[in-house]
């Protein structure tokens, strides 16, 4: 399903949300960022993939890929170690921490008291663990019951305690402010609510370094990002699309790329906001396959930035995303091999279901010109489930993806 934003508008980048979020606050982000140990240094690659171009009829298809991030597997390890350090920095505005050393863990000696404290769907919490692993204090983690095995042990491998609770993701969400409450601890949340604005904005910030990459990426390669012409960004609570499309609005002004956004149908909340003009909630079960987008509510201030940027929302069924890995597994002679988990491949399996059908296409105006960008947010973060779904696992795809690029050197 798709419908065109009414209230999306062609302006300048407002001075009210850059007062929010900025280019000069992502560039900082990324400097920071820099000398975090867990990330592998030099950003993630962008490849473009020609072959899946020519066969669904646009220009160019370019895949910015998060899977490469680091260890963690997704691009949610660009927000929880930013909105960490920067509360710390504001807990203890006395002792002056310097953001690189907190990451480094030179400060943990005295942070070893400290606790911050998150519900997840997985990647948030595996990053939010890790980044407090390396600062050096304590980070409990409230899991809902459909959060798998794998991705549980995932994040008690960096040394959070995990609290599992029988209800859905809302009931941890407020499972996690209430042991907060209780415990004296810091919620550490990617999603914004009442009152609770400063930490969300944070990870959202940390996002913006993707696009900082990607500007850079194209004018190493000699080409105006200007050229790009649609960005599919996929939605759970907000924060992705709008810590891309807010960086790259500040950027172009009213000159900036049409965003379509892209969602699971059974976790549209961000489909729903823009039919009611606010923040609301989903009206499916919330239960996808796409774990990461699984969201049941935007975040309001991811909403701010989204209500007047996005041009398109659509939503996605369980197997388009499911055909989606399978095609970017399966590569081609021009196309490198390449894992994308559940939520990584939301944006391909949106632009599938665009130009697949002539009127909607028109309508979001894809077509031979146009020069579009994913991107991949997350590899094979629950390492079963990929290998289930694509009959093939996610090593063994690498192994092909080493050839590829061995025979693409070899010419
Ligand atoms: C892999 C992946 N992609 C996309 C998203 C969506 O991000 P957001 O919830 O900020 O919209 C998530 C969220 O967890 C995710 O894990």
């Amino acid at each position: 399903m798709l419908i065109a934003n009414p209230n999306a508008a062609r302006a300048s980048y407002p001075e009210a949300l850059q007062n929010i979020m900025s280019i000069r606050k992502a560039d900082e982000s990324r400097v920071w960022l820099a000398g975090w140990s867990r990330l592998n240094s030099g950003g993630t690659p962008l490849y473009s993939l020609p072959g899946m171009a020519a066969e669904l009829g646009v220009a160019d298809i370019l895949v910015k890929d998060e899977s490469e991030r680091s260890v963690l597997g997704s691009f949610k390890a660009l927000g929880a170690p930013i909105a960490l350090v920067r509360l710390i920095q504001r807990q203890f505005p006395a002792q002056r921490f310097e953001a690189r050393g907190l990451l480094a863990g030179e400060y943990r000696s005295v942070l070893a008291g400290f606790t911050v404290i998150s519900a997840t769907d997985g990647n948030h919490g595996r990053a939010l663990a890790a980044a407090a692993q390396s600062v050096g204090c304590r980070c409990v983690i409230v899991l809902h019951a459909n959060v798998s095995i794998e991705r549980e042990e995932a994040i008690a491998a960096y040394g959070a305690e995990i609290v599992r609770i029988s209800g859905n993701y809302d009931q941890s969400v407020e499972e996690a402010a209430a042991l907060a409450t209780k415990n004296g601890w810091l919620v550490v949340s990617d999603t914004s609510y009442d009152g609770y604005e400063e930490i969300p904005r944070d990870v959202m910030q940390g996002y913006g370094v993707i696009a900082a990459e990607i500007v850079e990426a194209l004018a190493l390669r000699q080409i105006s990002s200007r050229t790009l012409t649609h960005f599919f960004l996929q939605g759970g609570v907000g924060g992705l699309a709008a810590g891309i499309a807010g960086y790259l609005w500040e950027l172009f002004g009213a000159e900036r790329p049409t965003f379509i956004v892209v969602e699971p149908v059974q976790a549209d909340c961000l489909f729903q906001s823009a039919i009611a003009g606010r923040a609301s909630k989903a009206t499916g079960s919330v239960d996808s396959v796409m774990a990461g987008l699984a969201c049941g509510e935007t975040s309001p201030l991811a909403w701010r930035f989204l209500q007047s940027c996005i041009d398109f929302f659509m939503t996605i069924e369980d197997d388009e995303a499911v055909t989606a890995m399978r095609r970017l597994a399966a590569g081609s002679a021009s196309d490198i091999p390449l894992v994308a988990g559940e939520s990584g491949v939301a944006g391909l399996a949106g632009l599938i279901g665009l130009v697949n059908d002539p009127r909607l296409a028109e309508q979001v105006g894809l077509n031979g010109e146009s020069r579009v960008l994913l991107i991949n947010t997350e590899g094979a973060t629950a390492p079963g489930v990929y290998r289930e779904l694509v009959s093939e696992s996610a090593q063994s795809v690498l192994v092909r993806q080493r050839a590829w690029l061995q025979g693409r050197c070899a010419k």
